[in-house]
């Protein structure tokens, strides 16, 4: 049994490389379907999917490193020589299947990958390497752009191996040759001179193909120039009333979900905001925030923080802070109400303020529980969703008068 390929044989490391990359996409390919397709209504079904969904983004990164490996192995080494050179059509398809899929290979994880690096939160890749790919941004644009990337290439993946499995079957049945033992049992074959292979003419019809379909892709897909100006956090809107305008800032939290940090963000808020240094009455004045709940992004799971359970966005597409900002300790503290999902709760924002001529920069912190606005009820416990949310407030304004 050698290791290197002959002209008549493929040796063991290719054949080893060759089923195990074959088994690890095999699987990848129903765990990925399976996990899109599970629910997460309550916290035990949420926490399967999270796990289905680790699961498949680990074997997709074995399969990537694997394919890597595979590839190094194909080019340092030889090729058996075709046992058909005269076929010249059907060895045409039979190298672009196999562009396709050595293409396929390192995209399909890559995409996956770029993704889940993309956006925060959710299913972790179990290891512990981190979660992050240098040059990959947080950007929820680029997150879908490469999820939808991953979804068409997983197609084109499974289209390239049916024609290849078929083809297969087809020296196996038909054919009656030894294709098909030559990567199984490793099997020699007699061996023919090499005719000119048009492998680098499929090799072109292969990157075309993917190159078409990432074009399909980013047809459809928010533009680029978009992604790179997206701020993370949008200015709030002008405010209509108060003595001071909002010109700059941001309504961000950060929840633990299944033990990582998920950042979110409002990008659209208004507020009004009267305020004077001199306290009258021991009150330095009033605001009142709103909020368009519909807004908000929260990494890979915006659309469940949007849903029923949590901000149940449609029935209830406002929330309101209105309060009184009095003195605390040399900085101020906003002492009011926050309405959220129609519930009315205290809240107590702590905020330290300076102010120069005409412009206050504000930044305040306060960590609201979710179970006081009945948030993830189906969440009861904290392994999946944190009780806890900070809640980050930083803005600037200008005196109107
Ligand atoms: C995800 C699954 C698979 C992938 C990514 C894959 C990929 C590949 C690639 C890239 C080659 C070319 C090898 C080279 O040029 O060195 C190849 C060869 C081969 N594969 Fe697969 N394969 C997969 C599954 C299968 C299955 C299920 C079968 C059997 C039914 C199979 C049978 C073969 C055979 C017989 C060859 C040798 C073809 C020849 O001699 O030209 N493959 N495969
Ligand atoms: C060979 C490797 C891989 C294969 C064959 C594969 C295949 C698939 C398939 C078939 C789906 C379901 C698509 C659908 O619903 O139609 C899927 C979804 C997904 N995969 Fe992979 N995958 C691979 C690697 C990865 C990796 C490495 C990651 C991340 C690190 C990843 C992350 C995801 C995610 C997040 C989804 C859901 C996408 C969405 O919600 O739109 N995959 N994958």
């Amino acid at each position: 049994m050698t290791a290197r390929n002959s002209p008549q044989h493929f040796g063991w490391v290719a054949r080893l490389f060759h089923w195990l990359t074959a088994l690890l996409i095999l699987t990848a390919i129903p765990l990925g379907l399976y996990a899109n397709s599970l629910p997460f209504d309550t916290s035990e079904a949420l926490s399967w999917k999270a796990q289905v969904f680790s699961v498949h983004k680990t074997l997709g990164i074995a399969a990537f490193f694997l394919a890597l490996g595979r590839i190094l192995w194909a080019v340092t080494g030889e090729r058996p020589a075709p046992l058909h050179p005269d076929r010249k059509a059907e060895m045409f398809v039979a190298h672009l299947v196999h562009w396709l899929l050595y293409l396929s290979m390192l995209i399909v994880p890559l995409s996956g990958w770029i993704h889940h690096a993309a956006v925060t939160g959710f299913a972790p890749i179990l290891w512990p390497f981190g979660q992050d790919l240098p040059l990959v941004p947080k950007s929820e644009a680029l997150g879908e752009a490469a999820a939808a990337m991953h979804w068409l290439f997983t197609k084109l993946l499974a289209v390239s191996i049916i024609l290849h499995v078929a083809g297969a079957l087809k020296h196996h049945v038909i054919d009656k040759d030894a294709t098909l033992r030559r990567m199984t049992r490793g099997e020699r074959a007699p061996h023919h001179p090499v005719l000119t292979t048009p492998t680098f003419l499929s090799a072109i019809l292969a990157l075309v193909l993917y190159a078409g379909a990432a074009a399909a892709v980013v047809a459809t897909a928010p533009r680029t120039d978009e992604i790179a100006a997206a701020p993370l956090t949008q200015p709030a809107e002008q405010s209509t009333a108060g003595n001071w305008q909002v010109t700059d800032g941001s309504l961000a939290f950060a929840v633990k979900q299944m033990g990582q940090t998920v950042n979110g963000s409002f990008g659209n808020w208004s507020a009004e905001i009267s305020f004077d240094e001199t306290p009258v009455d021991g009150r330095n004045g009033q605001v009142t925030v709103q909020i368009d709940t519909g807004s908000l992004t929260l990494g890979s799971v915006t659309d469940q923080a949007k849903g029923n359970d949590f901000f149940n966005v449609t029935s209830f597409p406002q929330a309101i802070f209105s309060a009184e900002i009095l003195p605390e300790g040399g900085d101020y503290i906003a002492k009011g109400t926050l309405t959220l999902r129609g519930i009315e709760q205290p809240v107590d924002l702590p905020f330290t303020l300076t102010v120069e001529g005409n412009t206050a920069t504000m930044s305040g912190q306060v960590t609201l529980d979710r179970r006081a606005f009945e948030m993830g009820k189906a969440y009861a416990d904290e392994s999946n969703v944190g009780f806890a949310v900070v809640v980050d407030v930083n803005l600037t304004a200008t005196r109107s008068n």
